[in-house]
């Protein structure tokens, strides 16, 4: 009789909360690659988890949700945290170190330093959250000098964020290799995140016009870019008498590298992105296009 085939045990990764802790950990991991996160993983953080894995001899994984990022009068206090299941995820994965800094470790007074994303930041996400990019770079710029990996690992259904990053390592000269990792999806076109747990079942049925609106748009790709955004904007106008409707912040047709709005004969690398609220949960989607 054949035995069933196991999976081998995975050992659990090491957690540092501290620098000097991390430091420790941090000698002889050969080259590191590193996937900054706010926890709460999903399988979109498992991909970029599976990238890291195929760069590096050494994968950490940062869990922190940062303050900075977050305006007065959004979810910081009630963003998702689920530190045991996201070290049950990372011990799954083959995670070898996470990185788990309480607040006061990473801000342990007032931030008067900070990184400018510049004018890149203050479009489409930096214009309806003032504040956000230059949290994230500045976290990001804290993650990069703590951990100092050879590759960092950024979801492309962060596009923004991840060109955002991109820019800060090329104009501020970091020897880090930045790598975007595809979208992932579920079944129904959702794009994974951490605050899909927010929405309710029928708020999620109405979501799904995020990811149809890119889809049309895309597929009006030949038509360049005043048809790619009338195809992809007729969906969010359908979804906006939905009950609960869609409340679109932005529907956007973007240079990949600089974020600035293409214009009609453009070619090249492009952005069709999207922010939209469905009840109090906002979300952002995108699809990269090449016109
Ligand atoms: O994408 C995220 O989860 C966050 O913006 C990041 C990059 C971890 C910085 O806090």
């Amino acid at each position: 009789m054949t035995k069933p085939a196991t999976t081998p045990p995975r050992t659990a990764p090491a957690v540092a909360r501290t620098p000097e802790e991390l430091d420790r950990l941090r000698a002889n991991l050969g080259r590191v690659a590193l996937v900054p996160t706010m926890g709460a993983l999903h399988s979109g953080h498992r991909s970029l988890i599976a990238a890291a894995r195929d760069h590096a001899d050494t994968v950490v994984v940062s869990i922190f949700v940062n303050p900075l990022q977050f305006g007065p009068n959004e979810d910081y206090d009630r963003y998702p945290r689920t530190l045991d299941d996201d070290l049950a995820i990372c011990a799954e994965d083959g995670v070898d170190v996470v990185f788990a800094p309480p607040v006061e470790v990473m801000y342990p007074g007032e931030q008067m330093v900070t990184v400018s994303p510049g004018r890149m930041g203050r479009v489409l996400e930096g214009e309806f959250r003032p504040g956000f990019f230059e949290g994230v770079l500045t976290v990001v710029n804290k993650l990069f000098n703590l951990v100092r990996p050879d590759v960092a690992i950024f979801g492309q259904k962060d596009a923004q964020q991840l060109s955002v990053v991109r820019r800060m390592v090329r104009d501020l000269c970091m020897p880090i290799t930045v790598m975007g990792a595809p979208t992932v999806r579920d079944a129904d076109g959702l794009a994974t995140s951490s605050r899909n747990v927010y929405l309710s079942p029928e708020e999620r049925t109405t979501a799904l016009a995020l990811s149809r609106a890119l889809l049309s748009g895309a597929d009006a790709s030949v038509t360049g870019p005043v048809g790619i955004l009338s195809a992809a904007r007729a969906v969010l106008d359908e979804a906006a008498l939905a009950t609960p409707p869609v409340a679109v912040d932005y529907l956007a047709l973007v240079d990949a590298h600089t974020f600035g709005e293409v214009p009609n004969d453009f070619r090249g690398e492009a952005v069709l992105a999207v922010a939209a609220w469905v009840g109090k949960t906002r979300l952002i989607d995108n699809v990269p296009l090449t016109l």
